[in-house]
Parts: C-alpha cells; sequence; structure tokens
C-alpha cells in the first residue's frame, strides 16, 4: 500500500498536537509542515512557506508528490486554499482537510453564521446585525436591551472582535467606534449585535465530509489571562478534556440540535464542506446553544483532545476524504486531559520575542507541544505570546493539572507566566468525575 505524504498548514500548539499524531501513524510516509515551529521539527519536517502563499504551496505540494493537505488554521480556508486547489487541474486531485470558502464562511462571518442557524432552527442567541448606515437603529436597538450587551465584528479580527459592555453608554461608543470608526478595519463593516448568554461555556467538535460525520470529545477552553477568569481574553490558556458535565444527556442534545442539522443545514444550501466543524457553545441551563462557529480545531483544546484520541489520526482523514468516515470507530482514552499554556510575560499586551526555552529533558509524564517556538541556530527561543502547552492525562481533573503544573515547572524561560487555576471551576462546582 503507498503510504501518505501530508503537508501540514500552520505554527501553533495546534499544529504541533496534530503533526505529533500524525507522526504515529503508519500510513505515513512524510510530514512536512509549514512554517511549523521547534516542536514541529522533532516529528516532521518544516518548511519556510507563507500561509496564504497559495502559489508557493503548489509548488512545495507538486514537488514533494504531497498527497494530502491539512489545514490548521483559519485564514487560509477563509482565503479559499482549499477553492485554489479544486480550482487548479494538477491540485485538485489531492483531498484537503478543511473547507472551501462557503463553508469557512461559518467562521469568516459571525453575520453569516447567524442567519445560517436561524434558517436551520439551530439554537443560537437573539440578534441583530448593522452596518455603517444603520448605526442609528444598532444605537437604539442597545437601548431596547438588558446589560451585558455583545458585540461582534461580523470578520475575523484576530480573537479580538467580540466585546461584552456592561453599560449601555459603553455599548454604545463601541458600536459607533466598529461601525462608523472601523475599529477593526473591514472585519467591522457589519456587527452582530446579540442577546447575552449567561452559563458555562464548552467547546465541541467534529471532523465530517458533509455527509458522514464524526463526533470528537470536548473540551473547555480557559480564555482569559488571569485566574478566575480574570483581565483579557487571549487565544486560550488552558483546556480540559473531557468535561464532566457532558453526560450522555447533553452530548446526545449537542448531536442532535446542533451537530446534524448544522451537517444538514450545510448539504440543503449546497455548501460543500470536507473538515473539522468546532461549535462554542454555552451550557444554558442544561441546554447547549450556539455561541459561534470555528472551521479548524481549537487551540489549546487540540492539545487536550488528540492526546484521548486512540484512534489513528491519519486514517480518520483518509476515511473523511475517501468517504468511508462511517467506517471508523472511535477510540477514546477515558482520562481527564490537562492542558495548560505557558506564555510570555506580557501576554496577549506587548511581549518579548527570543527568549531560550530549556528544561524539555526534564518532562517525562506529560506531553509538550509547542506553541510560539522557533530555532536560533541550535537554542529553541520564543517567537509568540503563547509558547509551550503542557499536557498530561491523569483520572481526575485535580491529578492531570497537578501533574500539568509539576511538569510545567521545568520548562524555564525569562518572563514566563501560566495559570494554575486551569479546571479549578469545574473541581469547585462539584463536577468533578
Ligand atoms: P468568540 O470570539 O465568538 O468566541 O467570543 C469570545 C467570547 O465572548 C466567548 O468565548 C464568550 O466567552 C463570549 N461570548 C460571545 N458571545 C456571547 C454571548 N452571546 N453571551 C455571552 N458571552 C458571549
Ligand atoms: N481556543 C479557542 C479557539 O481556538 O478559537
Amino acid at each position: 500500500m503507498n503510504k501518505t505524504n501530508v503537508l501540514l498548514i500552520g505554527s501553533g500548539g495546534r499544529e504541533h498536537a496534530i503533526a505529533w499524531k500524525l507522526a504515529q501513524s503508519p500510513l505515513l510516509n512524510r510530514l512536512f509542515i509549514a512554517p511549523g515551529n521547534a516542536g514541529t521539527a522533532k516529528v516532521g519536517i518544516n518548511m519556510p512557506l507563507a500561509i496564504i502563499d497559495f502559489e508557493n504551496i503548489k509548488q512545495f505540494v507538486l514537488s514533494n508528490s504531497i498527497d494530502l493537505l491539512v489545514v490548521g488554521p483559519e485564514e487560509p480556508l477563509v482565503k479559499g486554499i482549499h477553492d485554489f486547489f479544486l480550482n487548479d487541474e494538477l491540485l485538485k486531485c489531492i483531498p484537503v482537510i478543511g473547507p472551501q470558502k462557503a463553508g469557512a464562511e461559518l467562521e469568516g462571518s459571525k453575520d453569516f453564521a447567524k442567519r445560517f442557524m436561524i434558517k436551520h432552527g439551530i439554537p443560537t442567541a437573539a440578534y441583530q446585525t448593522f452596518s455603517a448606515e444603520t448605526l442609528d437603529e444598532g444605537l437604539a436597538f442597545l437601548k431596547t436591551l438588558n446589560p451585558p450587551f455583545v458585540l461582534k465584528a461580523d470578520g475575523l479580527a484576530a480573537g479580538k472582535g467580540v466585546v461584552i459592555c456592561k453599560t449601555v453608554e459603553e455599548a454604545e461608543t463601541e458600536l459607533t467606534d466598529m461601525l462608523a470608526n472601523r475599529k477593526f478595519g473591514n472585519a467591522s463593516t457589519l456587527v452582530v449585535i446579540e442577546e447575552f448568554l449567561d452559563g458555562i461555556e464548552l467547546s465541541a467538535f467534529a471532523i465530517t465530509n458533509g455527509k458522514e460525520y464524526l463526533m470528537l470529545p470536548e473540551a473547555k477552553d480557559y480564555k482569559r489571562i488571569g485566574e478566575g477568569d480574570s483581565g483579557p481574553n487571549t487565544g486560550g490558556m488552558g483546556s480540559i478534556s473531557p468535561v464532566p458535565f457532558v453526560d450522555a444527556k447533553f452530548r446526545s442534545m449537542v448531536e442532535e440540535r446542533i451537530i446534524k442539522p448544522t451537517i444538514e443545514g450545510l448539504r440543503k444550501d449546497g455548501i460543500p464542506y470536507q473538515g473539522f466543524l468546532f461549535f462554542g457553545l454555552m451550557n444554558v441551563k442544561g441546554n447547549p446553544i450556539v455561541i459561534e462557529y470555528n472551521v479548524r480545531l481549537g487551540d489549546p483544546e487540540t492539545e487536550s483532545i488528540l492526546p484521548r484520541i486512540k484512534t489513528d489520526l491519519l486514517e480518520i482523514f483518509l476515511a473523511t476524504a475517501q468517504g468511508r468516515l462511517s467506517e471508523i470507530k472511535l477510540e477514546i482514552d477515558p482520562q481527564t486531559a490537562a492542558c495548560v499554556m505557558i506564555v510570555s510575560g506580557g501576554y496577549p499586551d506587548d511581549y518579548e520575542k527570543g527568549k531560550t526555552v530549556s528544561g524539555f529533558e526534564n518532562i517525562s509524564k506529560s506531553f509538550v507541544f509547542h506553541a510560539g517556538t522557533s530555532f536560533d541556530g541550535e537554542t529553541v527561543v520564543t517567537s509568540g505570546g503563547r509558547v509551550i502547552a503542557v499536557t498530561s492525562l491523569a483520572d481526575t481533573i485535580s491529578s492531570a493539572v497537578s501533574q500539568t503544573l509539576k511538569s510545567a515547572t521545568n520548562i524555564i524561560f525569562e518572563n514566563s507566566y501560566l495559570r494554575r487555576d486551569i479546571g479549578k471551576d469545574l473541581i469547585e462546582q462539584k463536577f468533578e468525575k
């Protein structure tokens, strides 16, 4: 049997976790990561290609006999990398994991995602969308709502496009900034104002080819920089999987009310979809409500869900592309995975790069995924805000987190920071199994 050459696009902790998992597959021939990081270099070959330079990616794919393209982050998907492959005579036979532009709009446009959910009866917060032309109506709409106010820039805004305002005055200023002053550039040409949902957040995942799907383990992400969920939002400071309040009943509600109607809705609307679906959910009094869609895996959720998946990830990708996903029986480790992100001091605001990172050799009981590192000669140095994700598996949340924190103390770089309270809310609310 011919083994598969894979090109994986991206350079974060998610991509290191995907690369680490793919590298374990007996079906793999060569794994390339573009551009990758110091961690992915240990499990594959890094290629210094820009993730949205489709022409260069094409040349690389053709000259290295790539059989499968796996896209980690959303940007190349929203910019149409899958369409680029399908529209090219030489590339169109190479399967891509990641949706075409039309499907990527679920993440690329909040307004599109809301219209899609309403049309297909998928539970989501009530909303209205406004533009600069309808700013006055938006300001009037705010006066009809109860605080807090949720304002969302329509387009991709590097994770900063959602603003939650406590007072109507704050919300009016924010809406004006987004629409009239283009606070987020083209991303805030439209702004979605939606009902505030009070509950506990979680992330659910599926992989689909538009007909079949496989539900993956869920995770809880910790978005704020500070302990006790304080301070500004980050890309995510840690994750726990599974989420203890997701029992069989809740899981089946997620599947029946959200996952199935989403895939069916895409099909009815004639939108092809091959890749991951990431459902940002709020558990509101026991009912899952969609906060947002993403068209990729989450980061740092991937770093806690992939270590729990025992099934060959490359086999899952090939089955997705070949229309035989229903043959796959997903095998999941019942243990809890706890991931903690070690970040650069100052993140998510300004931080310094180029700090030497050491201590990897002292970790044996946890997985280490590089999120923002590169090589400076032989030395691993920081190259991003989120630097290293450490994940451990154990029987309980407390023991998994405590192993992760113990391992994390071995990773040394100047001015590092991590949250010590990942999973604490789940333990304190007696959700711990
Ligand atoms: P997003 O970028 O859509 O993930 O939103 C960022 C964060 O804003 C989410 O993780 C939630 O914590 C919060 N959020 C978004 N929409 C709502 C909502 N309707 N109600 C309450 N919180 C929300
Ligand atoms: N951790 C949230 C995300 O990947 O968007």
